[in-house]
């Protein structure tokens, strides 16, 4: 029978989603990604070998998975073809697995320099985007004037759309942000151009999966960036512009509640976030340095160096509740390795609320300050380790701990960036 598996990040992005959809996939037929677009890069490590994805599900290097986008990602066709060219250039196949809904939403030229023209004007005040016109593309989506794939292949009615469009933001763009107008026709030709490359990749998505799960088909959805990005639930208004929840799986693809099976949350040992906005837990210091430095925490996407900090559970916990997460997958816990001692924000001090799950869930203008537990660290390296048993006694501690605090088995941990460097206590789909 069928087995739908919800891969989410549980923090701020960028907790491995990548690297355990991929190893996932060994179980999956289909893999599908449903919200946000190119702001997400998604590492791949198999074989020394390393791929980042950003648009493209992270089950392409299986040579049998077929790879939906589905309808809630915004495309930029430009990223697309790049990534299709960087797949091909390693001889991965993509044409014949690659299957993007003729619903998505196309990122143009005008998303791109309104968010960039956006964070400049916002100055210190600003998200911290990756500059990739995700807002501004979503905006166009509920705002009902977006071009959507569909479009592409009837050139009156993408033509009047770009035409109205172009009106709208060359005003924004000249008299409000005081740059430069952009050309109808080269954007039309490119748009044109672009979709006759995408032609044959375009398709009902929504079909494709419930045709799969008909045939008994195992599929996998990955979410993009992390809980506390989300656009209502996150830390607004520093956020991304989708719904990075659960909720984002069912209106992204067109499944319903009935098809999702387990929900795997997804989290580093510790925490990183890159941008702006609130983050409990960052340790400005050396400690924080350190473990920058071990983790390698630059952004896939932008190459900006993330804030790094303690693990937060009293955000993890409201990012399982916000999912139902039935099973966790604790990330990068070699990166601890050395440290004399751990520590883990178990409540805020100013959480006046006593609520246990009280983070991100109003604007926080009072800093909110972490009460931690410590717990001794380890000598003994978890790099690589890929059984249980095999890890060292206080990296065993420090898991029980969390799994006690969060209360949700920790099913998956990862030791290393490689696909094998993985412990599966318990598989998903089994
Ligand atoms: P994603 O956006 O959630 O897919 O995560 P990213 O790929 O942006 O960032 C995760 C980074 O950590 C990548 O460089 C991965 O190769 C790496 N990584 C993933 N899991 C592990 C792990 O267990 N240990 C270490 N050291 N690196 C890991
Ligand atoms: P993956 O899928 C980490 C962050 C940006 C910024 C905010 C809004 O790799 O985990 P946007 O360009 O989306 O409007 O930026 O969201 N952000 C991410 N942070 N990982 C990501 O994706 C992210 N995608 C967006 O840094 O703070
Ligand atoms: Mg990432």
């Amino acid at each position: 029978m069928s087995k739908t598996v919800v891969i989410l990040g549980a923090q701020w992005g960028d907790e491995g989603k990548g690297k355990i959809v991929d190893l996932l996939t060994e179980n999956a037929e289909v893999v599908v990604r449903f919200q946000g677009g190119n702001n997400a890069g998604h590492t791949l490590v198999v074989e020394g070998e390393k791929t980042i994805l950003h648009l493209i599900p992270s089950g392409i290097l299986r040579k049998d998975v077929v790879c939906l986008i589905g309808n809630g990602v915004v495309v930029s066709l430009e990223a697309l073809q790049e990534e299709i060219s960087l797949l091909n250039a390693k001889s991965i196949s993509v044409e014949e697995r690659l299957k993007v809904s003729f619903s998505c939403p196309l990122i143009l030229p005008y998303h791109i320099e309104v968010d960039i023209a956006r964070e400049e004007r916002l100055g210190k005040k600003k998200i911290g985007t990756t500059g990739k016109g995700i807002g501004p593309a979503y905006e166009d989506k509920i705002g009902r004037r977006a071009i959507r794939i569909a479009d592409l292949y009837q050139p009156p009615v993408l033509s009047e759309k770009l035409r109205s469009n172009l009106d709208y933001y060359n005003f924004l763009l000249v008299n409000y942000f005081k740059k430069s107008a952009l050309d109808f026709p080269q954007i039309y030709e490119q748009l044109l151009e672009g979709g006759d490359r995408l032609k044959s990749m375009v398709g009902d998505t929504e079909q494709i999966l419930f045709d799969a799960i008909g045939e008994g088909k195992n599929i996998l959805l990955e979410g993009a960036q992390g809980s506390l990005l989300d656009i209502d639930h996150g830390t607004y208004p520093f956020v991304t512009s989708s719904n990075t929840t659960i909720g984002g799986c069912l209106s992204g693809t067109g499944l319903n509640a009935q098809n999702i099976g387990t929900v795997v949350g997804i989290s580093k040992a510790y925490c990183t976030r890159v941008g702006e906005g609130p983050f409990p837990t960052e340790l400005q210091d050396e400690t924080g340095q350190r473990l920058a430095a071990a983790g390698h925490e630059f952004g896939s996407t932008t190459g900006r160096p993330r804030r790094c900090g303690w693990l937060d559970i009293v955000a993890l916990r409201r990012a399982c509740r916000l999912n139902g997460v039935t099973s966790l997958c604790l990330t990068k816990l070699d990166v601890l390795d050395g440290f004399e001692e751990v520590k883990i924000c178990v409540d805020y001090k100013n959480n006046n609320s006593n609520n246990r799950l009280a983070f991100g869930q109003k604007h926080d203008t009072v800093a909110t300050v972490p009460v931690y537990e410590t717990l001794s660290g380890w000598t003994e390296k978890t790099s690589g380790v890929e059984e249980w048993e095999l890890l060292p006694s206080n990296a065993r501690l420090y898991l029980e701990r969390i799994k006690e605090l969060v209360e949700i088995p920790i099913d998956i941990v990862s030791t290393g960036a490689e696909r094998s460097e993985t412990i599966v206590r318990v598989n998903p789909y089994s």
